[in-house]
């Protein structure tokens, strides 16, 4: 599809993240070159940073099918026992949110992951027995937000850990130009400049960003993306200069105004807010904690001088 093909397809083609892709590219032609399936990797960190499009690569990579699923889909043990029974030899297992996984469906993971076998347990009582299935090697590609969330015995099984980071704003520049490219859209490197600037060190909200401003463009433009079409495009667009949005607005405002500055605690913003707090641990937290603009303490978050300035409001004494 359009959207698939925005990806990138292998690891030349995809732009930052530099020490995942050098050691990621090292692990992938070892394993080629034995002739042996990729260890187990887990790929974490803030949503939108391209954990899904590097599973794809990987696979792509290693010259093996992509088999897709996330923790929460994945509800039984027989569930998850169906989808690794119906694996080729060598192909990619990708478990998105993996943290979600249900307790007893990780259990059916370990010796999956481990010795590629499941364990079934037939009848019930004095008569239950357990049964071995042995499985095609496989390797699973695990994503998930918090590393931390995953239980120590499923992040032990996984050989490598990568953790993704935000993108630069010359990264995100290169990605919206390249993106323009494939959308056959005209684009000044200046627009893209300023879309990189307001996206949150994310390539997924640059490239959402880049196709509505594209709108713009083509409705109240020649379709060509100018820096000034990208401006009016983006103030419209409500994203402000240093790409936070109404949520953001809202959580911060919301922090100063309600709660002095901080601290306060995470389930008392999530209320006063409307939003749920995981969503705002996952997705909002983590730039604005990157950018020093939230402090996290025991005593709760604490919005720091830079969001008083932000807003060209006096810090309190
Ligand atoms: N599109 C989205 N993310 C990308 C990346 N990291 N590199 C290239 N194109 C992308």
């Amino acid at each position: 599809s359009f959207e698939q093909s925005l990806r990138p397809q292998t690891l030349q083609q995809y732009i930052g993240q530099d020490k995942v892709k050098a050691n990621l590219s090292v692990f992938i032609e070892a394993a080629r070159m034995r002739e042996e399936t990729l260890d187990h990797v887990l790929l974490y960190g803030p949503p939108g940073l391209g954990k899904t499009t590097l599973a794809v690569i990987i696979a792509n990579e290693m010259g093996v099918n992509i088999r897709t699923t996330s923790g929460p889909a994945i509800e039984r043990p027989g569930d998850l026992a169906a989808i690794l029974s119906a694996l080729e030899p060598g192909d990619v297992l990708f478990i998105d949110e993996i943290h979600r996984l249900p307790r007893a469906v990780e259990e059916v993971l370990y010796p999956a992951m481990e010795d590629f076998c499941l364990d079934i347990v037939i009848g019930k009582g004095p008569e239950a027995r357990s049964i071995r299935i042995d499985l095609p090697p496989f390797t699973l590609v695990g994503a998930t937000t918090r590393a931390g969330a995953l239980s120590a015995p499923l992040r032990d099984r996984f050989g490598v850990l990568s953790r993704l980071e935000y993108y630069t704003e010359y990264q995100l520049t290169d990605i919206v130009m390249r993106t323009s490219v494939i959308m056959d859209t005209e684009m000044d490197v200046q627009a893209a400049g300023e879309i990189a600037r307001r996206s949150r060190g994310t390539p997924r909200i640059a490239n959402r960003l880049l196709r509505r401003v594209r709108d713009f463009a083509q409705v109240r433009g020649d379709g060509t993306i100018t820096k000034e079409l990208a401006d009016y495009a983006l103030e419209l667009l409500q994203v402000d200069r240093l790409g936070l949005d109404h949520i953001d607005h809202k959580l911060l405002r919301g922090i100063i105004e309600k709660f002095r500055g901080g601290p306060v605690g995470l389930e008392t913003i999530a209320a006063t807010i409307g939003e749920e707090a995981h969503t705002i641990e996952d997705v909002y937290e983590p730039y604005l904690l990157q950018i020093g603009f939230l402090q996290r303490t025991p005593r709760g978050r604490i919005a720091t001088p830079l969001v008083y300035e932000h807003f060209q409001m006096e810090v309190p004494k």
